[in-house]
């Protein structure tokens, strides 16, 4: 059947399936430009924390001036929660969907989502590294289907990565494009469909060579951090790579990498540390331990940090 041309002034209602860490946040820049939402998860309570975490989020965001503290008893209005996926969904026009990253799940839900939503809608995944190809696969609406890739917090972080896969038609990517603009996000179009896109492209490449560090005993976790946060960490946030090896010369980069590059880790295998790491339960912040110890305070103090940074960016942005 042939649907009329759809612009965003036709996208009122939108549906987020998944509230954890991404989802919540995602719901929550939908309502801050004015959106009605449904979030949608299994069960009450984590819908409850969801909603919990966004009253909180609004008020950090309040008291550094981003937004009005008057406006957020209406911004949570435009959040509905349901555990029931039909309910969230028959009246969306667009649905974000944030469920743990797990194939086979995504397809599912995508399954559903295709029989149960109007026509016209269209379903993007927040996935880290699928590819739609692959999760719209048991669709009947392939091109109504992509990815937008919003980085944590999705609420402080503005770029979000638009992938289409080679079916998701133009008027998709388009109407997407207007609305991630429309509620102030900045989407950076990605051509070509690639697992991990662009920016967990870079990270994977950045922690694998990091992990190849410390594994081989050049220097420890604790040293890697700290050159990564004083040395060129501190330039990636005003520049790209490519525009600070612009400023040295591709004639200097060659030169320095020749070498360099035989020695670099290139293993398609999962580095035998990180994999010693996840077995012993050294899985970070949520076991306490990793490569620190982690108490209460001490990772809360860095998330401290790392949100009074972003918003402070953020600022430098208006
Ligand atoms: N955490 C990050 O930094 C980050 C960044 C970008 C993208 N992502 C991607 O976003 C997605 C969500 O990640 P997250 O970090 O928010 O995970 P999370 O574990 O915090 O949240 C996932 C939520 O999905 C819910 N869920 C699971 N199965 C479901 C189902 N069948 N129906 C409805 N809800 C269901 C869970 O209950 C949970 O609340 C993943 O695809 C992840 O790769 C994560």
């Amino acid at each position: 059947m042939n649907l009329p041309n759809r612009e965003i002034k036709d996208i009122n209602n939108i549906a987020v399936i998944g509230a954890g860490l991404m989802g919540h946040g995602i719901a929550q820049e939908f309502a801050c430009a004015g959106y009605r939402v449904c979030l949608h998860d299994i069960t009450d309570d984590l819908l409850h924390n969801a909603r919990e975490q966004v009253g909180r989020n609004l008020k950090l965001l309040a008291e550094h001036g981003i937004i009005e503290q008057t406006s957020i008893p209406e911004t949570l209005q435009h959040i509905q929660t349901t555990t029931k996926l039909s309910a969230a969904v028959e009246t969306a026009d667009y649905v974000v969907e944030a469920v743990t990253e797990n194939l086979p799940l995504k397809q599912q839900i995508f399954e559903k989502l295709d029989n149960l939503c109007q026509l016209h809608t269209i379903l993007a995944s927040n996935t880290t590294a699928l590819m739609p190809s692959q999760i719209g696969l048991n669709t009947k609406r392939t091109d109504k289907i992509l990815n937008t890739h919003y980085f944590n917090p999705p609420y402080l972080i503005p770029l979000v990565e638009l992938i289409r896969s080679s079916n998701t038609s133009d008027e998709t990517v388009s109407v997407t494009f207007d609305l991630l603009t429309a509620i102030g996000k900045t989407p950076a179009i990605i051509e070509k469909e690639a697992l991990g896109f662009v920016g967990p492209r870079l990270q994977a490449a950045l922690i694998r060579e990091a992990f190849a560090i410390v594994e081989q005993g050049i220097a420890s976790a604790e040293t890697v951090d700290l050159v990564v946060r004083n040395s060129f960490g501190r330039r990636l946030s005003v520049a790209g790579p490519f525009e600070v090896f612009e400023l040295a010369g591709w004639d200097l980069v060659l030169a320095a990498f020749e070498e360099l590059y035989k020695d670099l880790n290139s293993s398609h295998d999962i580095n035998p540390l990180l994999q010693e790491m996840v077995d012993s339960g050294k899985l970070g912040v949520k076991s306490g331990e990793g490569f620190y110890q982690w108490t209460d305070e001490r990772q809360q103090t860095l998330r401290d940090k790392m949100s009074q940074a972003l918003i402070h960016a953020m600022k430098e942005d208006e």
